[in-house]
């Protein structure tokens, strides 16, 4: 059986197979043999360039020895396979008692945390969250709110003025008067957000700080549902205990006004560091809407009325936690960030 040419080509390679030691050497050789341009694969192709008595001789033999390559291949290749997993198996394993390796989780910024803390205690009591823009016009920010042209907040000191009406708002309460503007009564809101003053930082300034505003006007709403309600709001955000006071205040937009205390919750108001000896914690400004003020976004003081709240963010967070110096919630320290985690 065989020819010459095609028994030369077999004996190469077989032998090629029997010194191969590894899967890739044995791709090689079926590259080599077997392939689109393989010593076999041209063989056979060529057939038509042989004498024709030789043509059956050579092509039966070729693709005998086609066959048996394939299959000694074949054989040789999953033995290999076999071996070469072995050997990985042996020198990658796995250490399945090793610690995984934590991602870094994230935390929630004490700001947000109190954020998210304040809005969720008012929108249990059917408040609904608005929001207003940080570019202000000056009416907005101030001529609507009652606050007169000769008002010491009006000045350039105070606020940053964009253009000669155009400002950074001071406070969320410009929001107040948009959502009034926007909506007929009643109204129950809260407006968390960021506000701007020019002062230099220090331990109690930024020029940039938090508000969360309150707004409620319905008929007969009176002082007393606000002071219910910031009770509830004081209980929920220090601890069932807490108790809060009103103290006489003035702002241009509310009549009558008052700055809310809560009792020291650390002390229970005998006098300690955080509070300053005082007992007492302000906690923000607060008043009855003034009736100016409703009249210039077109409610009749006559029909309705209505309380409103500001606080800051910062300041109510310094209280809960304990922290002593406002430029620490921007300084993004993560030795202070994680102490939140
Ligand atoms: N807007 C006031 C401030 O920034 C706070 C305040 C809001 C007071 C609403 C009374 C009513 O200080």
């Amino acid at each position: 059986m065989g020819h010459p040419r095609v028994d030369a080509i077999a004996e190469e390679a077989r032998q090629a197979v029997s010194a191969a030691r590894t899967s890739a050497e044995l791709e090689q050789i079926r590259v080599r043999f077997l392939g689109r341009q393989g010593l076999l694969t041209q063989l056979l192709r060529a057939l038509g360039t042989l004498a024709p008595e030789e043509r059956p001789l050579v092509g039966a033999a070729a693709n005998e020895t086609k066959r048996e390559l394939e299959a000694l291949l074949a054989t040789r290749l999953l033995a290999t396979q076999d071996a070469e997993r072995r050997v990985r198996r042996a020198t990658e394993r796995l250490d399945l008692t090793l610690p995984g390796r934590r991602p870094p989780w994230g935390a929630l910024h004490p700001l947000t945390r109190v954020h998210d803390e304040i809005v969720s205690i008012f929108a249990g009591l059917g408040f609904s969250v608005a929001e207003g823009p940080e570019i202000e016009t000056e009416y907005h920010n101030f001529e609507a709110l009652n606050i007169p042209r000769d008002h010491p907040a009006r000045d350039m000191q105070d606020t940053f003025y964009l253009s000669e009406s155009t400002l950074l708002r001071t406070h969320t309460s410009p929001v107040q008067v948009r959502t009034m503007l926007a909506q007929k009564p009643p109204v129950r809101i809260i407006v968390p957000g960021r506000v701007f003053r020019r002062d230099i930082a220090d331990m109690s300034h930024s020029p940039m700080f938090h508000q969360v505003e309150g707004l409620a006007v319905d008929r007969s709403i009176t002082m007393s549902d606000l002071k219910a309600t910031l009770e509830l709001f004081a209980r929920e955000m220090f601890g069932r205990q807490s108790r809060i006071r009103f103290r006489p205040s003035f702002f241009p937009f509310t009549e009558p006004s008052a700055e809310v205390d809560v009792l020291c919750f650390v002390c229970q108001g005998s006098g300690c560091r955080l509070c300053k000896q005082g007992g007492w914690l302000e906690i923000l400004g607060s008043g009855m809407v003034h009736p100016r003020v409703l009249k210039n976004v077109g409610y009749d003081p006559e029909e309705v009325t209505g309380w409103a709240f500001g606080m800051g963010i910062e300041r109510i967070a310094m209280l809960r936690y304990g922290i002593d110096d406002l430029r620490l919630f921007f300084d993004n320290d993560l030795r202070f960030l994680r102490q939140f985690a």
